[in-house]
């Protein structure tokens, strides 16, 4: 989309105003909020635009959504707001669709680009705080910190045993990363740097010396990750190809004293095999904060003692939630051709429709 282009003339909704003028009158452009966020972080966007926002934060079912965003240039979006062919096209209107979130498996980008909708996402404001929790989810998952805490809460605590809830070591271990953007790579920094492990990735392409250098990584086959991994992190983002990128085949390649955490999104887990693998001790355990069908979490992970399971935060720092929310505000601002950066949103997507 051009710099500074409005909607002006393009409302499909016959007569709710998506104009920038009616009767003479200047008129905000409008956009929908499509879930809660934080209240300063809408009054933003009031700065700018006529706003429709979400703060009891239901769900709007696809249909509802679709109605919401008539008349509506823009959206604000999170990770499970579904921005597809069917969207689009009863909303020819809309010009920018900005995700709260670094991973975009909820827009469609090429019917987007093919509209000339920008899309964008909230990129490296969340590396860091991403990768602490997978740190975190793995480490816990290693050293068995929810399953004891739990038997704690139960009251079966009577006695110290000399085998009670032993685990795997982190420090000194081989940490196997699959996928290796930023925060693949700020997860192996950590390991290399601060817990003395061996870093082995396996990734669409191989890195560039020099950052393989710096976080201290070697490069590997997929089939190699998986059998010498003690502690398996997986980092990639979702799409078809890396649908059940681990299923029942990959988990038997795996040492039965790993542990796999998946920070990336569900699917790219089969998690019923992952809950069999689990089960019988074909793995020692999982850290698992994404889950396919989430909030759905499959039975059998809800009854396996040997997983820590959290629920789709591990970018959920106060600061790193306002740095993303902002963003993806700015971006908004910017692609409806206000702000400083008017006209050149900070992370497109699609940048292809911004030519003009
Ligand atoms: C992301 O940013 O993609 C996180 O998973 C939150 O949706």
């Amino acid at each position: 989309m051009a710099p500074g282009r409005s909607a002006q003339g393009e409302d499909a909704a016959g007569g709710r105003c998506g104009r920038t003028e009616c009767a003479g009158v200047p008129m905000k452009q409008s956009v929908l909020v499509t879930r809660a966020v934080f209240p300063d972080v809408v009054e933003r966007l009031r700065e700018h635009f006529e706003v429709e926002d979400n703060p009891s934060d239901r769900i709007w079912p696809k249909a509802e959504l679709i109605e919401r965003l008539h008349g509506k240039v823009g959206a604000f979006t999170t990770g499970s707001v579904p921005i597809d062919a069917e969207v689009l096209a009863a909303n020819p209107q809309l010009r920018a669709v900005c995700n709260m979130a670094v991973g975009y498996n909820n827009f469609d980008v090429a019917a987007c680009t093919a509209r000339g909708v920008l899309c964008t996402n909230t990129p490296d404001v969340l590396t860091e705080t991403t990768a602490d929790f997978g740190f975190a989810l793995m480490m816990a998952a290693a050293r068995r910190i929810s399953e004891s805490e739990h038997f704690l809460r139960r009251g079966e605590w009577t006695q110290w045993f000399y085998d009670m809830f032993v685990g795997s070591d982190i420090h000194g271990a081989t940490l196997g990363i699959l996928g290796m953007g930023r925060i693949g790579q700020a997860i192996a920094r950590r390991g290399a740097h601060g817990f003395g492990m061996r870093v082995i990735y396996h990734n669409r392409s191989r890195l560039d010396a020099a950052i393989e250098a710096e976080c201290k990584a070697s490069y590997v086959g997929k089939e190699q990750l998986l059998r010498d991994a003690d502690h398996l992190v997986i980092v990639l983002p979702y799409s078809s190809e890396s649908h059940h990128a681990i299923g029942a085949a990959e988990l038997a390649l795996m040492k039965p004293s790993a542990t796999l955490t998946n920070i990336a999104r569900g699917g790219i887990v089969d998690d019923a095999a992952l809950a069999k693998a689990l089960a019988e001790r074909r793995i020692a355990a999982a850290g698992l904060d994404v889950f396919e069908g989430e909030p759905t979490v499959h039975p059998d992970l809800l009854t396996v003692p040997n997983v820590v399971l959290t629920p789709h935060i591990a970018s959920a720092s106060v600061a790193t939630r306002r740095a993303m929310a902002n963003l993806a505000a700015d971006n908004l601002i910017a692609a409806l051709g206000f702000g400083p950066n008017a006209g050149k949103p900070p992370s497109p997507l699609n940048p292809e429709v911004l030519r003009p």
